[in-house]
């Protein structure tokens, strides 16, 4: 979180006073991975570790996913400290050792996950099935990243190549990132929302179109490493239009803009966090299919600056949002909190507003045509906001630790005792 959203307002205001270089490319592909596989990517593995045995009712095992935890950290740490200065060999050899550490992580996650998801035996969920596809791109994306990072150690280089970082960046994203979300969404959000569960066939159906439209998309861009060529060029914006028109359409199935609120009323506030999530979600698949439209009517490519934007519109105002909001309803810290008192309203709603005005400020101006330096300065203030919003969740999330260990101590000291009621 630190390392991740630190650089997400250092990187910007480096750029709007001119300051690029060599070495602003390899630390925005450090603050990328940093925030993908570190911040979101940790949360993600450890949710769905949580939510698999629920799914199938089968026990998960523990050690191996402890190990896959600090496989995946380690692998992290290592190779954001050697990226920067990949160019001399000591430290390319840090850089390739962590992106090693990092596959090994997503391996064992992804067979822990498997074995416990067996997606072998009948009946499943979609849930399930995506759940376990996002521990898959995880192994995908970083199996291809430690064969391309022994590339970069080889040639003395510490940027990964443009069309390479695209392929990387879409399975992180689209295959991991918002399979694991979209797999969780499906469950719980009807729950949250008061509404109907999707009918399982429209669920598989909506599973099976985003993971189609992603492996066309990662296809498309696959091709382009060899060839190139306007085939392959529009192949990746059909996948990229399937998934988008995929996205959008978990919206109408949810239908969170329809329904009340089933939350307890100690947590009612988080409704509005909700909303905003769905609605980001809604807001990226939209954009997904439209610039894929467009180009495809148009007969030109979807530019980089283009669907960086839209990621970040992704990345912050559905997965920051989700883990700050999900984490506050899941985490037994929270929830023991509730117990002793009722949390302060403010919550849900500053939530609500921070970090979709962050992604805002850091995707949707941007991609409304803001250029130069202002373009950057507002990504710095998104940067900003989004920073203080994960601040105050780590706060938040202290806080609740101290007040949960007293709780427990004292429910300790109960045993055998009558409990005290008032
Ligand atoms: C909070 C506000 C944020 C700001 C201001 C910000 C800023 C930036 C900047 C300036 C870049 C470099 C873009 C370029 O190369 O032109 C970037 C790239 C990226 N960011 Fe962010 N970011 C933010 C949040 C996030 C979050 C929350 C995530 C993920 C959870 C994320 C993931 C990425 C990724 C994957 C890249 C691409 C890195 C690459 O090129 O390899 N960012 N961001």
């Amino acid at each position: 979180m630190l390392g991740g959203f630190t650089l997400a307002v250092a990187l910007p205001a480096e750029a709007a006073l001119g300051r690029f270089g060599t070495g602003w490319f390899a630390h925005a592909q450090v603050h990328g991975h940093l925030q993908v596989i570190g911040f979101a990517g940790l949360f993600v593995v450890g949710v769905s570790t949580r939510l698999a045995p629920r799914f199938t009712n089968r026990t998960l095992h523990d050690p191996s996913i402890r190990v896959a935890f600090w496989l995946l950290a380690s692998g992290l740490f290592l190779r954001a400290l050697g990226q920067p200065l990949a160019q001399h060999a000591a430290f390319a050899a840090v850089m390739l050792i962590g992106g090693a550490l990092e596959a090994a992580g997503a391996l064992l996650a992804l067979v822990t996950l498997t074995r416990t998801l067996r997606p072998w035996a009948a009946p499943r969920s979609a849930s399930a099935a995506l759940l376990n596809a996002s521990a898959f791109w995880l192994t995908v994306q970083a199996l291809l990243s430690l064969w391309w990072l022994r590339d970069l150690a080889v040639e003395g280089d510490r940027i990964l190549p443009a069309d390479r970082n695209a392929l990387l960046l879409e399975a992180q994203t689209f295959g991991f990132l918002l399979s694991a979300l979209a797999g969780v969404g499906l469950r719980s959000f009807p729950t949250f929302f008061g509404a109907p569960p999707p009918p399982s066939r429209y669920a598989w159906g909506f599973a099976a179109v985003l993971q189609a439209g992603l492996v066309v998309w990662l296809l498309g861009l696959g091709l382009q490493l060899d060839a190139g060529g306007a085939v392959a060029v529009r192949l990746a914006t059909a996948g990229q239009l399937l998934l988008g028109t995929a996205v959008a359409a978990i919206a109408v199935l949810v239908g969170w803009w329809r329904h009340g609120s089933r939350l307890a009323p100690a947590s009612r506030h988080f409704i509005w966090s909700l909303r905003a999530i769905a609605a980001s979600l809604t807001l990226t698949g939209v954009l997904l299919a439209l610039s894929a439209a467009r180009a495809l009517v148009e007969d030109v490519e979807v530019t980089n600056a283009q669907l960086d934007a839209i990621r970040h519109v992704f990345l912050i105002g559905v997965i920051t949002l989700a883990i700050v909001v999900m984490g506050q309803l899941i985490l037994p810290e929270f929830a023991s909190e509730r117990l002793v008192r009722q949390p302060a309203q403010w919550r849900g709603r500053v939530f609500a507003v921070a970090l979709p005005l962050a992604a805002v400020f850091r995707g949707v101006l941007p991609l409304a045509g803001l250029s130069g330096e202002a373009r950057y300065w507002s990504m710095s203030i998104g940067g900003l906001l989004g920073l203080a919003s994960v601040i105050a969740f780590a706060v938040l999330y202290w806080r609740a630790r101290q007040n949960h260990r007293t709780y427990l101590a004292r429910v300790a000291g109960w045993r055998g005792r009558e409990v005290p009621l008032a």
